[in-house]
């Protein structure tokens, strides 16, 4: 039984950040500090309507949000001082700074994002591949929504089938909804900085390290989801579509859903969940029941869907829990779960567990 509740604070207040805040005050043993903002703009008013302190970076800051007429609770430093764990969700490459401060606090623990390097903390999280390995890790990343996804769904499959390789091609989206200021407007963009593979495949084997696993990826002109297309060799041929179906609906992380109740596109996905309480997260990796096959050689065929913006949410959550050590696994991704409505899903719209 816990004794008190974790205390968190969130470095950052963007995308990921917001999103992280929201879930952890759901969290029956979590405590919200606080957040930071970089900016004094409005959702400074979004996080204090809804109860949440605000700390601005730096001493210095304090006078850019009293021009702008808010109220910062303190600096970074202060907020600090009052956790249990910090969840850096700073731009991409501000880890390195981060991890500098958040060191001068000897109790304290920090979650990073995937935009940040393994190398910044030598241990990658996700739920379902590791979680027991993070007990009494200081410094922990979570990798990216792409990496999640594609370790969410690999991992589930590889318990039903023995898997040989994965070939995966990720449709990603050029920009979060949010960023008016950056997106591809009518383009493909291949990524191609570390030509090929692309740096996902090495991405994925931080987590499950003997996996052979090829990937190559680009930005489309859409900002609401990524869509992966993804082949998978087994070692036995005998798979079918409908075993692979079963594999996966027993995972509550990974929704199936269906082109017969018309979620023919991610548009429609999260028109779905902009109701029913999510506020437009899907924290499941979407694979369309459909789109499932197995061809004649034995090759495994899907396509999956990612809201970049959630599903390493329950993650980030689960990534906490098990740094501390308060509850095993399974315990811990069932509550997360419990407490962000994951895996109860629309009766006749998508397609329902048993
Ligand atoms: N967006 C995604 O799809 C996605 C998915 C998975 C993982 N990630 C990863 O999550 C991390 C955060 O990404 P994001 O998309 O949430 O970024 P974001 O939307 O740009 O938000 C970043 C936040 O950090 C604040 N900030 C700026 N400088 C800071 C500093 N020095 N210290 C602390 N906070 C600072 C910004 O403040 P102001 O707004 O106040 O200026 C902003 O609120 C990155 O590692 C990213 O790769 C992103």
């Amino acid at each position: 039984m816990l004794i008190s509740k974790l205390r968190i604070g969130i470095n950052g207040y963007g995308t990921i950040g917001r999103r992280v805040a929201d879930a952890v005050m759901k969290q029956p043993d979590m405590d919200i500090v606080g957040v930071t903002k970089a900016t004094a703009d409005y959702r400074v008013d979004e996080a204090q309507e809804k109860g949440i302190k605000v700390f601005c970076l730096n001493e210095s800051d304090r006078k850019q949000f009293d021009e702008a007429g808010y109220y910062a609770e303190g600096s970074l430093k202060e907020l600090l001082d009052g956790c249990d764990a910090v969840v850096d969700c700073a731009p991409k490459g501000k880890g390195k700074e981060n991890l500098a401060i958040y060191s001068n606090y000897p109790g304290l623990k920090s979650v990073f994002q995937g935009g940040e390097k393994h190398d910044l903390t030598g241990f990658s999280f996700n739920s379902d591949c590791n979680f027991e390995l993070a007990a009494g890790k200081r410094f922990l990343r979570v990798v990216s929504c792409n990496t999640t996804a594609l370790c969410r769904i690999i991992s589930t499959l590889n318990t039903s089938f023995q898997i040989r390789k994965v070939r995966a091609t990720l449709v990603r989206r050029s920009s979060d909804q949010s960023e008016s200021e950056k997106s591809v407007l009518n383009a493909w963009v291949p990524e191609t900085s570390k030509g090929f593979p692309s740096h996902h495949s090495a991405d994925v084997r931080t987590i499950m390290p003997g996996l052979k696993i090829t990937t190559l990826a680009g930005e489309a002109p859409m900002t609401l989801m990524h869509g992966h297309m993804l082949f998978i060799e087994m070692e036995n041929c005998n798979a079918t579509a409908e075993a692979v179906t079963e594999s996966l609906k027993q995972n509550p992380r990974i929704l199936l859903c269906s082109t017969e109740k018309g979620l023919t596109s991610t548009a429609k996905l999260k028109d779905l969940f902009s109701l029913n309480g999510r506020n437009g997260n899907l924290y499941e990796v979407c694979v369309w029941k459909e789109g499932i096959g197995v061809d004649p050689d034995g090759e495994i065929g899907l396509h999956m869907a990612i809201d970049q913006q959630a599903d390493v949410v329950p993650e980030n959550i689960d990534a906490i829990r098990a740094m501390f050590g308060t509850m095993p696994a399974e315990e811990s991704i069932a509550l997360t779960n419990a407490s962000l409505g994951i895996g109860k899903i629309v009766k006749n719209v998508a397609y329902v567990r048993k």
